[in-house]
């Protein structure tokens, strides 16, 4: 028998080096409120359900391996045309593909930091190497860093994570006028932001826009995300793709949930009213809040002596997971560290994390 060692010794040596994706807790049981991944606190559309169900007697067939018909319903909602657009399992399968064509071996791979940091772990598994451009606090675009990078693929997220910041379309131009790679910029959260970077698709060919229907749908169990780019760059990304890369009750839930479109207004306007109501009250604690163009909050807590940093909101964050409630705590960059990072959830979720957070105000 092989040992595990010798095991580990015939993997890639960039394998053996890796550290995987931590995702954000999925915890087990009932009673957690769970404001730490970004998710919807909404009920997905009504009509998700039916189709999801007529596709089951199908489940003997194969998926259409294009996912061709919601390649129509993406491209139609972003006025393109459909060869213009792929989906993917999730926007992460979407996300690989980008560094599957355009990362790699003695390729650099730009990411802003702090970011999702998913993307410097497929440059990694790929062995590409990967350029962080930092931010400062005031998180500006740091637009010459970016476009000088050297890099030949940046990842920029807008509206940001962890912070949801939200980038103007002038400014993400004002990048593409000199960068000659391929600019990601990954629009999970923009369904909750005021403006796109759709508009600059027609200008610059070596865009790419990223989105997903796990959040502003709810859709995060079935996994879908899609990338609009140019004919070309679409055209690569399908060859290095898996050739069934989205199963087909997938394809079905997520075509009905793109149709129903008063549904995803209704909450998308539920749970930008609910982030902005939860922004005032942090605020009106003192507590410095950044402007958020998506769905969840970051915030820097202050304890009852009006301290704040790292160990405050370590404190706060334990305390809050000790009551069952789970946000996301970054404390590995100075600028993340003294913050957390606050999914928008139901009402009632908002209110029991304002009670918790009272309660630490007093005790902590
Ligand atoms: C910035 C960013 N991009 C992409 C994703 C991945 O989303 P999906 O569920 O579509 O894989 C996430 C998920 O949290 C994210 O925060």
């Amino acid at each position: 028998m092989i040992s595990e060692s010798d095991l580990e010794a015939l993997a890639q040596a960039h394998v053996r080096s890796l550290s995987p994706y931590t995702p954000g807790v999925q915890p087990e049981g009932d009673g957690w409120i769970k404001l730490n991944t970004n998710e919807n606190p909404c009920p997905v559309s009504p009509e998700v359900a039916p189709a999801v169900e007529s596709e089951i007697k199908r489940l003997r067939l194969y998926p259409d391996p294009r996912s061709e018909a919601l390649r129509v319903a993406a491209a139609e909602i972003c006025g393109v045309e459909p060869e213009r657009v792929i989906v993917g399992n999730g926007s992460d399968d979407i996300l690989n593909l980008l560094v599957r064509v355009f990362g790699g071996p003695e390729r650099r791979t730009g990411f802003t930091v702090p970011g999702y940091s998913l993307y410097p772990i497929l440059v990694s598994i790929a062995g590409g190497e990967g350029v962080g451009v930092e931010f400062d606090r005031s998180m500006r675009l740091p637009v010459s860093a970016i476009a000088e990078s050297g890099t030949q693929l940046f990842f920029l997220t807008s509206p940001n994570a962890p912070t949801g910041v939200g980038f103007a379309t002038a400014a993400i131009e004002r990048i593409l006028r000199s960068y000659r790679g391929i600019l990601v910029v990954d629009e999970a959260y923009v369904d909750f932001a005021e403006e796109n970077a759709g508009s600059l698709l027609g200008r610059y060919t070596n865009l790419v826009i990223v989105r997903t229907l796990s959040k502003s749908h709810g859709l995060a169990g079935i996994r879908i995300g899609y990338a609009v780019g140019s004919t070309a760059v679409i055209g690569l990304m399908d060859r290095v793709r898996d050739s069934y890369n989205v199963n087909r009750l997938s394809q079905a839930a997520a075509i009905a949930s793109l149709a129903d479109k008063s549904h995803f207004r209704s909450t998308l306007e539920r749970i930008k009213g609910t982030r902005e109501i939860a922004r005032a009250r942090f605020e009106k604690r003192g507590w410095f809040v950044y402007p958020s163009a998506a769905n969840f909050l970051f915030v820097e807590p202050k304890n009852r002596s009006g301290d704040c940093g790292e160990e405050v909101a370590g404190n706060l964050y334990e305390y809050l997971l000790a009551r069952r409630i789970l946000v996301r705590w970054f404390p590995s960059h100075a600028l993340t560290s003294g913050f957390l990072r606050i999914s928008v959830g139901a009402d009632s979720e908002m209110h029991a994390l304002e009670n918790a957070i009272e309660s630490w105000l007093k005790n902590a």
